[in-house]
């Protein structure tokens, strides 16, 4: 699978991400805050310009996969934070890698949106639109005055959008880019929304038709397919992998 980048790999599915690619890529680019090859904080630009200047020297410039996959929690009382990790630091990563993977070899990108996009209805229009302006000021200062699940859902449902609106153009370079969205998953950002005393009885509140949350690693197969050639004609799609959440919440859409 040749050289693939993955943020947020110090933890959870970013970590699993990175554990199932050994042996199938020729190299992993771990992109975190810290235990990475390149120590990044994706909350702000120079942070941002840092991870994509540390990506791009060590891929010499070409990439054949991106994983974006860090991201902060509902439960965080910076909630200005979770719309600039979540959105802003996403789409940094994606928009400013594409030409180094356009370079690459069956070349694909996968964002990690979440099933809390469809499933919850907190969602806010106007903070998922200032994140679809490119407005981070805006987003930023609506989103501290809303609650953490709502900031998180918005996030969510912006960058899966955002995923969508680069089907043409990603295509037009030869550049196949999804995103996943899972339901709950057991990693430490899953746990924190369980220990939070207003969150945690919302957390096990969502039915799942299939009576259990996720491991990291099924997700993590999950995105792999998705980088794989297997995927060659899946382009500019959310993949839910929540357990049917989703299909149970919204039967008819599409
Ligand atoms: P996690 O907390 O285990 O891992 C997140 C990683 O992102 C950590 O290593 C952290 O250091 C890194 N990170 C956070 N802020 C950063 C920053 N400013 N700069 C660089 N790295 C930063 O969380 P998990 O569960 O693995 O989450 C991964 C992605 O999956 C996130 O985008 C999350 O929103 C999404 N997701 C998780 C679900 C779950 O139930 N665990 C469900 C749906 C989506």
């Amino acid at each position: 699978m040749g050289t693939v980048a993955v943020t947020g790999s110090a933890s959870g599915l970013g970590a699993a991400v990175s554990a199932h690619l050994e042996g199938q890529a020729d190299a992993v680019i771990g992109v975190d805050l810290h235990r990475a090859e390149v120590i990044a904080d994706l909350s702000d630009d120079d942070g941002r310009d840092a991870a994509l200047a540390g990506i791009l020297d060590i891929a010499n410039g070409v990439l054949d996969g991106l994983v974006v996959a860090a991201g902060l929690g509902p439960h965080l009382t910076d909630r200005a934070a979770i719309v600039s990790v979540n959105f802003f630091g996403a789409v940094a990563l994606l928009d400013g890698l594409r030409d180094a993977l356009a370079a690459g070899t069956d070349p694909a990108a996968v964002a990690i949106a979440s099933n809390s996009a469809t499933v919850d209805p907190s969602v806010n229009a106007a903070l998922v639109e200032a994140c679809l302006a490119g407005d981070e000021t805006h987003a930023r200062s609506q989103a501290s005055v809303l609650p953490g699940n709502t900031v998180y859902a918005s996030s969510k449902l912006a960058l899966a959008r955002a995923v969508r609106r680069r089907a043409q153009s990603w295509g037009d370079v030869g550049v196949r880019l999804n995103a996943v969205a899972p339901g709950p998953v057991e990693t430490p950002l899953l746990q924190a929304s369980r220990d939070d005393p207003e969150l945690g009885p919302l957390v096990d509140a969502l039915p799942i038709p299939l009576g259990r949350t996720a491991t990291a690693g099924e997700i993590a197969d999950t995105i792999l397919f998705l980088l794989s050639p297997a995927a060659g004609y899946v382009h500019g799609s959310v993949l839910f992998a929540d357990g049917g959440s989703d299909a149970l919440l919204r039967p008819d859409t599409p």
